[in-house]
């Protein structure tokens, strides 16, 4: 039988980026004219691949009901969780009536929101075909150290360390299966493909480009900024 094609994009929006020290949630905040989960949406909406988008935002969140995509008919709003991983799985939940179990579903940062359609598509290219599905990630250039109290305790391999970023892709069945089996209030569960690897799964990584950031820190505005220009 042929599995199913159809995408749908899952968007955890429902953090408060303490590190941003901001007024409001880092997705709210200003980044050349817009807010950075508006760039995030535009992106996604601009891939043309997804049958609908599910954005988990959190219940006292006075912000989001002002955006025009709040109204989108593509996109589906649901509460947002304790953890990043609660969030997931109630937007999960919110398509459970629309999406098949074979369906993959690409789950992305709403704090990402430089990520370029060219990306969707090597991530959608690469792993269409795959048991499992997998993750955009980044080689490190950087010498890495496994620390305990600032005392190094040895030099890792950095051939053999990446760094995931987003959009993580899963079929659907099987990430709900993962995010309920032991993620769900796990906090070290920070992303998708740790739920599965809690099951002994394999996920793959796909290179991504390296200028998927995620805002984080104040100055991290100003460098989504510049990479907006260059792209
Ligand atoms: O805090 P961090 O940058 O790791 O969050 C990654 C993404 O997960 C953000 O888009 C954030 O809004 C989302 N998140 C969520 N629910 C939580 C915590 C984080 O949707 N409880």
């Amino acid at each position: 039988m042929k599995r199913s094609t159809n995408f749908w994009a899952v968007v955890p929006a429902a953090g408060v980026g303490e590190r941003m020290n901001a007024d409001r949630p880092k997705q709210y905040l200003d980044l050349a004219g817009k807010t950075v989960i508006e760039h995030t949406l535009s992106r996604l909406l601009q891939a043309n691949v997804f049958s609908g988008v599910a954005v988990a935002i959190s219940a006292e969140d006075p912000y989001w009901p002002e955006l025009s995509f709040a109204q989108h008919e593509l996109i589906i709003t649901a509460p947002g969780g304790k953890e990043r991983a609660d969030s997931v799985l109630s937007a999960l939940k919110a398509i459970r009536a629309k999406a098949k179990d074979d369906d993959w579903i690409l789950v992305h940062d709403a704090a990402r929101p430089c990520l370029t359609t060219e990306d969707i598509h090597l991530l959608i290219d690469t792993l269409v075909n795959d048991d499992v599905g997998g993750i955009l990630a980044l080689s490190s250039h950087d010498t890495l150290k496994s620390v305990q109290d600032q005392d190094i305790l040895g030099t890792l391999d950095r051939r053999s360390v990446w760094r995931a970023l987003t959009p993580q892709m899963f079929r659907y069945g099987l990430l709900k299966t993962a995010l309920e089996g032991g993620a769900e209030g796990n906090p070290a569960v920070t992303d998708e493909a740790s739920a599965l690897e809690l099951m002994g799964l394999k996920p793959k990584i796909v290179e991504g480009r390296p200028d998927n950031i995620k805002i984080t820190r104040p100055e991290d505005l100003a460098l989504a900024r510049f990479f907006m220009e260059q792209q």
